[in-house]
């Protein structure tokens, strides 16, 4: 029997249709065909073709899985002989049912092998020759300051080729030491923006392959590309760019261009000394400091076929070193919005306040008419002060200052290599009088899917939920960041390890994150450790509890968000490198030494109380067992052993060290118990005890936060899992900071770095630390899919395949919903409370079963949409009193209804 469904949104290496992948064998997903007929996969059959035809009659000339039972619908590993370089695959999947029912074949999807490793690059580096070029920048831009002076104008480089008539395809293969824009016959080439990225490029370069067929014609054609500063050589972190020399001085290009004939011939066109090079309009463009534009002096064609380049210089041309070139493997960084501002404000003669209304992460388009010669200067920032004037001082040397002088007539101005954290603009030297339809914000990011919902009754959490979301979108940028606005913008790994899990859950931030796990594993230094950053900037700093473990607990999150495996074996040598750093420091099971910068639980409210050596401690334990766990799924069950026999002493060495009898942990921190208790380092005896001193140190806050970058992750989903819901609603509904309300009160649109970067009282925090777009506070983000939805798994689950749904209805909810996009398909949730009665609702996707937990005054009175009664009462979770009606179902919707319980019942601090 066959189904008249198909499997569909087919990915190879997470990416959809990609044009150029990472070496290795590539993994196949999609999503179940079987969606509504809600029958099991069984089964199902992969076909791989180099030629379309082939595939279309169903013949998988390169590859054929054979038909395979198995109920995976992802990290199919390719498994055919080689692949080529270039080569274009199509493929396609279809699936059976446990009766045999099966489904059609998806459609086609492809993939290309891309342009290989090293050796198939035969294209020259280029850069601007210093020697022959002389560019004075006073002579070409009147006076200009230090900063100016350590950036040069944006080199443009030139070619012209012929292409024969028969074209077939033809296929761009391009990065930059900097960032590029490449341009064909006088367009743009593809819609990536900060193109290539940011990898550690003295280690790993990535490129990005463009189909560009249609932008070739017969005859003359002309290939440009304009190269920033970028990661490679511009202002970045807070060292200044020459004396930190990060990677390089100059910005230099490398691309070839593919083209294939009909007849089966092809051609490669490719950077070398040939080319030619000159600057335009960008004097300079710096992420920091911003760009400078003098429009008009684009020499008009410079990219298109026929152009008079006689007086453009030639370039410096040199040879390929063995640096790798991989196929970009992430998400492209791309514009995914355009905002109108919310109003506009002018606070003087000619200069003008623009509000978007939003922080965000990007920069202006602004249309323009005016006489030649005028300078429209833009400031950009995520605040005003007192006055309503922009304020600054929270960028410290980053200045965020966008400048174009124009060349006459309508133009619309916009940068090309810079990118600013704001919300506010001032304008300056616009002619007129400047109006909301002459300007807009473009938000830029990796282009990161939605992968989640949240909403609830609460128009102030659902506001948090947004500027979690906001802060995310804010800051990924190639890679994972802190804050997108001061002179800083790093990966840093504490950040990103606390909200990875956050970001998951609202985000398909999969491949996002395989990227940065190269970048964290390219920066591991020699002794094993992990650095604080990654791309790592030449620091030397590493081995930071909390920080360094991001190299565990990230590939981790992606095993248990995605069920793939992929990153984690990938990463595993490093990972054990990593442990073995640890042990080999630290040989009584406690971790007190290697600890680099060792930043504890970073900016907790008034001064960190707990102790640096307890939270590194409880992190080793916490890496060895997730080591462990992941040990088992690769199928090395000798290190599983070991990882989790390194797990349990270290666990005992924490208690007999900071724990006393009573369950009391030293410094009596939120933190110190919140790590204890989620990393389950506690004896079964301790651990309510521990559990009730957490609630005293909370309420001993007067019901508020101390809990800095570490603790704040974890303190929700710990008062959650141990019977304390509404201790969290509590921390959750509290007004006053340090608390995540206060600031939403204050106006925030995205997350703060601090719990007080702005108080009614003081004014703002120190401008030397003080970012308004930071998402560690936001790994808040997590407890409301996981506790307050619901939208969970069994602890021995990955990806999904054994979902937990278990809401924590609670605090002044009356009621919250969410969905969750997993491997398998939408998992979605929603309760609401009404007078005595709650009822919930739930949407399991195919080959997945869920267990169903509704908390309820009278369980056994509860009843799905069937009037059936739950198949167990559950009245003790771990050792706290639930009182749930258990079901077990199966994919499909679902509804119950039973009387609600209050979730303070039975409860005393
Ligand atoms: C960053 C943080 C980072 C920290 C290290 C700060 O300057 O902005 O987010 O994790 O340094 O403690």
């Amino acid at each position: 029997m066959a189904i008249d469904v198909a499997p569909c949104d087919l990915k190879c290496n997470y990416l959809t249709n990609p044009l150029a992948i990472r070496d290795g064998a590539p993994a196949f997903s999609w999503s179940s065909p079987l969606a509504g007929a809600a029958i099991r996969q069984h089964a199902y059959q992969v076909l791989v073709a180099n030629d379309e035809g082939q595939l279309s009659v169903d013949s998988g000339n390169v590859w054929d899985s054979g038909v395979r039972e198995g109920d995976t619908c992802f990290d199919v590993l390719y498994e055919g002989d080689t692949l080529e370089p270039l080569q274009p695959y199509y493929w396609k999947v279809c699936t059976w049912s446990r009766t045999g029912a099966r489904s059609g074949w998806s459609d086609t999807a492809t993939f290309e092998m891309g342009i290989g490793g090293t050796g198939a690059w035969t294209a020259s580096w280029i850069s601007w020759d210093d020697h022959v070029i002389e560019f004075d920048p006073a002579t070409e831009m009147g006076p200009v300051d230090a900063v100016a002076l350590g950036m040069a104008p944006a080199p443009y480089f030139r070619h012209e080729f012929d292409v024969r008539d028969g074209l077939d395809c033809a296929r761009l293969y391009i990065t930059a030491r900097g960032l590029y824009e490449a341009r064909l016959n006088g367009f743009r080439v593809g819609d990536a923006v900060l193109t290539p990225g940011w990898t550690d490029y003295s280690v790993r370069l990535q490129y990005q392959a463009y189909d560009v067929t249609s932008m070739l014609c017969s005859g003359s054609n002309a290939m440009g590309a304009m190269l920033g500063d970028g990661w490679y050589c511009g202002y970045f972190g807070f060292l200044p760019k020459r004396s930190g020399a990060h990677y390089g001085e100059h910005p230099e290009l490398l691309a070839q261009l593919h083209l294939r004939y009909l007849d089966g011939t092809s051609e490669w066109i490719a950077t070398d000394k040939s080319w030619k090079t000159n600057w335009g309009e960008i004097m300079h463009a710096d992420p920091l400091m911003g760009e400078c534009h003098f429009s008009g002096l684009d020499p008009t064609g410079w990219d298109t076929a026929g152009f008079d380049d006689e007086r453009w210089f030639p370039v410096l041309a040199r040879g390929r070193d063995t640096t790798s070139i991989v196929a970009d493997p992430g998400p492209p960084i791309r514009i995914t919005d355009v905002i109108a501002p919310r109003s506009l404000c002018p606070i003087e003669s000619g200069k003008t306040i623009v509000d978007f209304g939003q922080n965000l992460t990007g920069w202006l388009r602004i249309k323009v008419d005016a006489e030649g010669g005028r300078t429209v200067r833009i400031r950009h920032g995520e605040a005003l002060d007192a006055n309503g004037r922009l304020y600054v001082e929270n960028l410290r040397t980053a200045r965020q200052i966008d400048e174009f002088v124009t060349s006459g007539g309508p133009q619309v101005l916009e940068p090309h290599f810079t990118w600013h954290g704001f919300r506010y603009a001032e304008v300056t030297g616009y002619p007129g009088t400047l109006s909301a339809e002459d300007i807009s914000a473009l938000v830029v990011h990796s282009d990161v899917e939605i992968a989640g919902t949240f909403e609830c009754s609460d128009p102030i959490v659902n506001q948090l939920h947004t500027n979690i979301d906001w802060s995310l979108r804010g800051n990924f940028i190639s890679v994972p960041t802190d804050c997108p606005q001061r002179d800083e913008r790093l990966g840093w790994l504490g950040d990103a390890q606390i909200f990875v899990r956050t970001a998951a859950y609202r985000r398909d931030v999969l491949a996002f994150f395989d990227k940065w796990l190269d970048d964290v594993t390219d920066a591991q230094l020699e002794s094993g450790a992990f650095t604080d950053i990654a791309p790592n900037l030449g620091l030397e700093w590493c081995g930071a509890p909390a920080w360094g473990d991001a190299g565990v607990v990230v590939p981790w999150t992606l095993y248990k968000m995605y069920g793939t495996l992929q990153p984690a074996a990938r990463c595993y040598d490093a990972m054990s490198k990593w442990m073995e750093f640890i042990a080999n420091g630290n040989s009584d099971h406690l971790r007190t030494r290697h600890l680099g910068n060792n930043y504890g639980d970073w900016l907790a409210p008034g001064r960190d109380e707990t102790p640096h050596e307890l939270l590194a401690t409880a992190y080793w334990a916490y890496d060895a067992s997730l080591m462990s766990e992941l040990a088992t799924a690769l199928g090395r069950h000798e290190d599983a052993a070991h990882y989790q026999d390194l797990a349990d002493a270290i666990a005992k060495a924490f208690v007999e060290s900071f724990v006393d009898e009573t369950g009391r942990v030293t410094s009596n921190t939120q933190t110190a118990y919140t790590v204890a208790l989620f990393m389950k380092l506690l004896p079964a005896h301790l651990h309510l005890h521990a559990v009730g001193h957490l609630v005293e140190a909370v309420r001993d806050r007067g019901w508020h936060l101390s809990t800095g970058f570490v603790g704040v992750g974890y303190i929700l989903p710990v008062l959650s899992a141990n019977g304390y819901t509404d201790v969290a609603y509590r921390l959750l509904d509290q007004e006053t900071f340090p608390s995540w309300r206060y600031p939403i009160q204050q106006g925030a649109t995205t997350i703060w770095e601090r719990w007080d970067g702005w108080t009614a009282e003081r004014g703002f925090q120190s401008p030397h630390m003080n970012s308004f777009n930071h998402y560690a506070l936001g790994s808040v983000g997590e407890w409301f899919y996981r506790f307050v939805a619901g939208i969970d798994q069994h602890a021995e689950s990955a990806g999904f395949q054994r979902v937990l749904l278990r809401p924590h209805p609670g605090g002044s909810l009356k009621w919250a919903a969410a969905t969750h996009q997993s491997r398998h398909g939408p998992i979605r949730s929603s309760w609401r409370c009404d007078g005595g009665t709650l009822s919930l609702s739930v949407n399991i996707p195919e080959n997945v079963t869920a267990t169903v937990h509704l908390p309820s005054s009278d369980p056994a009175h509860v009843q799905d949409q069937s009037g059936r009664g739950p198949l167990v009462i559950e009245e003790f979770c771990g050792n706290h009193s639930v009182n749930e009606a258990v079901y077990e179902v199966g994919p499909g919707e679902h509804r119950f209804v039973g009387a609600l319980r209050h979730p303070s019942a039975g409860q005393e601090w």
